[in-house]
């Protein structure tokens, strides 16, 4: 069966700070949503690529996909997205044709993820998991908190996850497309990621190794970190 990449794209970047939408920013001179495109058609397994644009902004994204050549056995759609990350994810899986049974949803805002990832995650729903997510263990303890009595008050802290139980996740995460689509259509409440909302349907997500540079830039510093991994790339 055929695989696709759903690429959101369509958000503001306002952690980023003022300035172009983030998937438009440049990334040592080449937009971050071209890096992040270039990373999935990397892999032979992806056959097409959904872009879902910001609202207005789906004709720029279009002529920069037009400039910035691909594989060509690779092909892309460009549609434009919606006011969560959610909806940009649906809007991306509406307009997908049928002939694509696994399909990959991926974020813009993770432009260096290795191809040796997007292929782990593709040969785990292939080998039968309707969900995979790659994922990385934390650095740091993590700590879940009460919210603060008054604002500008410490937090108190209620528990602590034994660390070694949990992960970070990353994107590409992989899907068995009729179970993210019915997956998106049963799920009503917000969620962070695509994979919880078929863990809420009570199907099976597994975990596959993550990569430190599939991180996702959301500040000001992830920008110095990726230019510095893309430098180091080109040495
Ligand atoms: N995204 C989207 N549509 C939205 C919001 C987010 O397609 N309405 C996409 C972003 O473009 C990004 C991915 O979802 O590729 C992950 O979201 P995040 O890192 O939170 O990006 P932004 O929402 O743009 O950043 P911020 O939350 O700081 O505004
Ligand atoms: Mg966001």
């Amino acid at each position: 069966t055929s695989v696709a990449a759903v690429i959101p794209a369509a958000g503001r970047g306002v952690r980023l700070g003022p300035g172009a939408p983030k998937a438009l920013r440049a990334l040592s001179g080449t937009p971050m949503l071209i890096h992040a495109v270039r990373a999935l058609a990397a892999s032979r397994h992806v056959a097409l690529v959904v872009v879902v644009a910001p609202p207005d902004g789906a004709a720029e994204v279009k002529s920069l996909l037009d400039a910035h050549a691909l594989p060509d056995r690779t092909d892309f759609l460009v549609v434009p997205g919606g006011e969560s990350r959610q909806e940009s994810v649906r809007l991306g899986l509406e307009a997908l044709p049928p002939q694509y049974g696994i399909v990959l949803v991926h974020d813009a805002a993770r432009p260096l993820v290795p191809v040796d990832t997007v292929d782990a995650v593709v040969e785990a729903v292939r080998d039968g998991a309707p969900a995979v997510v790659p994922a990385l263990p934390l650095a740091d303890t993590v700590k879940e908190v009460a919210p603060a009595a008054e604002a500008g008050e410490p937090e108190p802290v209620v528990a602590t996850p034994e660390r070694s139980r949990l992960r970070a996740v990353q994107t590409p995460q992989g899907f068995d497309r009729a179970t993210l689509v019915r997956a998106h259509e049963s799920v009503t409440e917000n969620v962070t990621d695509d994979a919880s909302m078929v863990e809420q349907l009570g199907l099976p997500v597994v975990a596959v190794p993550g990569h430190e540079e599939a991180f996702k830039v959301t500040r000001p510093l992830d920008l110095v970190l990726a230019e510095a991994v893309l430098a180091r790339r080109r040495l």
